[in-house]
């Protein structure tokens, strides 16, 4: 038999900032790493995902493998065989299997899903038609036409987004699947699904575990955030209009450390990791830790009983300039074919996994 597959999508159509760093990417590269002993590593670029919303697709090549550069930059082992690297739109099962797990999708089930009734809500945050309004709590009002309007305009693959995510999990018989607790609902809707059309047809798919289980498989400490440098009580969210609070992985280490040299702290000339009394100067403490590969016990433990926040801030400055420095030079350095050539073989790999699987399932509905 082979290992048990570990399946994760990582998507980032935007510039990636330190926040996503820590929290998404540098988790999911440790654990390939360290687990691919046990598991079969998948990890994907959603490439079909990321236009469910719109976007200027003289971007996405681009988008796609500044990607797969990151992962390749923040440690993605290629020449591991069991760490597999893919497009998603290069293994066309994924299509044809939503297709078919559509037609068992209730409507009411997808318009349900909180991602997608967020999504429509910005979007309408987007659009301003005379006369419609977003009411207190955030919801679109039905009595005006702003909601036609939306209707109209929000589209059936950000509808049907879940289900392209269900057939990337199934498809690859995966067990654990680390996502954000975001994606929770969908992960969720996925062993409905599964559940679902294994009861009509047999065992046709492998269930992912429940949510629950994924987190104490992966360790809580998936939900690490950095805060917003301006607000430290948010988190670091490449949204943020300001930009103040707000370090990129692309930006110019000099500036970002000038960021944190005007991070917002508190009065207590204290410094202590607090997170409720001292939100500022936790995460100050938070993100020394991280770039420099202590932990924040070390950290605080070095600093405790210090007073001057201008030297502290100095440190983290200083910190954050050089994970930057040399982040970017590591980002420089990756060999673009050497990522082609891993992708060569873990597209075909995958497209022989995905297609058996695929199969199951058209024989089950009776197109073979
Ligand atoms: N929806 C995920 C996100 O927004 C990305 C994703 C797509 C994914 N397909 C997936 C994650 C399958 C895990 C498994 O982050």
């Amino acid at each position: 038999m082979s290992k048990p597959v570990i399946l994760t999508g990582l998507r980032a159509n935007n510039d990636l900032t330190l926040g996503n760093y820590f929290g998404g990417l540098l988790p999911i590269i440790d654990m390939a790493t360290n687990k691919s002993d046990e598991y079969q590593i998948n990890l994907f670029v959603p490439d079909l995902h990321s236009f469910t919303t719109p976007i200027d697709h003289g971007e996405l090549q681009k988008q796609i493998w500044n990607n797969l550069r990151l992962f390749v930059a923040a440690g993605l082992p290629l020449d591991n065989e069991d760490v597999h690297l893919y497009r998603q739109s290069y293994v066309p099962a994924h299509s044809e299997l939503t297709w078919v797990l559509d037609c068992f999708t209730g409507f009411g089930e997808m318009r349900r899903m909180t991602q997608f009734k967020e999504k429509f809500a910005s979007l309408s945050k987007e659009v301003t038609v005379k006369g419609a309004h977003i009411g207190d709590d955030g919801q679109v009002q039905p009595t005006t036409d702003l909601t036609q309007y939306l209707w109209e305009r929000t589209t059936l693959g950000l509808f049907n987004y879940p289900v392209l995510m269900a057939s990337d999990i199934l498809l690859y018989n995966a067990t654990f699947v680390p996502v954000g607790d975001d994606q929770s609902q969908h992960l969720e809707f996925t062993r409905d699904i599964a559940q679902r059309m294994n009861s009509k047809f047999g065992e046709l798919f492998t269930i992912p575990k429940a949510v629950i289980e994924q987190h104490e498989f992966f360790g809580k400490d998936q939900g690490l955030r950095i805060k917003d440098l301006a607000d430290p009580t948010k988190k670091m969210s490449k949204s943020d209009e300001s930009g103040k609070g707000v370090i990129f992985l692309s930006e110019d280490p000099e500036f970002a450390a000038g960021k944190i040299m005007r991070a917002t702290t508190d009065d207590m000339a204290n410094i202590k990791y607090d997170p409720q009394v001292q939100p500022g100067i936790s995460n100050l403490i938070e993100i020394l830790a991280l770039t420099t590969g202590k932990t924040k016990d070390e950290v605080a433990n070095e600093w405790q009983g210090k007073s001057s926040y201008g030297d502290f801030k100095q440190a983290v400055a200083d910190a954050v300039r050089a994970f930057l420095t040399d982040f970017q030079a590591k980002l420089a350095q990756v060999s673009d074919e050497a990522i082609q050539a891993k992708l060569s073989t873990s597209e075909t790999h995958a497209n022989e996994v995905a297609n058996e699987t695929l199969l199951r399932a058209q024989k089950a509905v009776g197109l073979r």
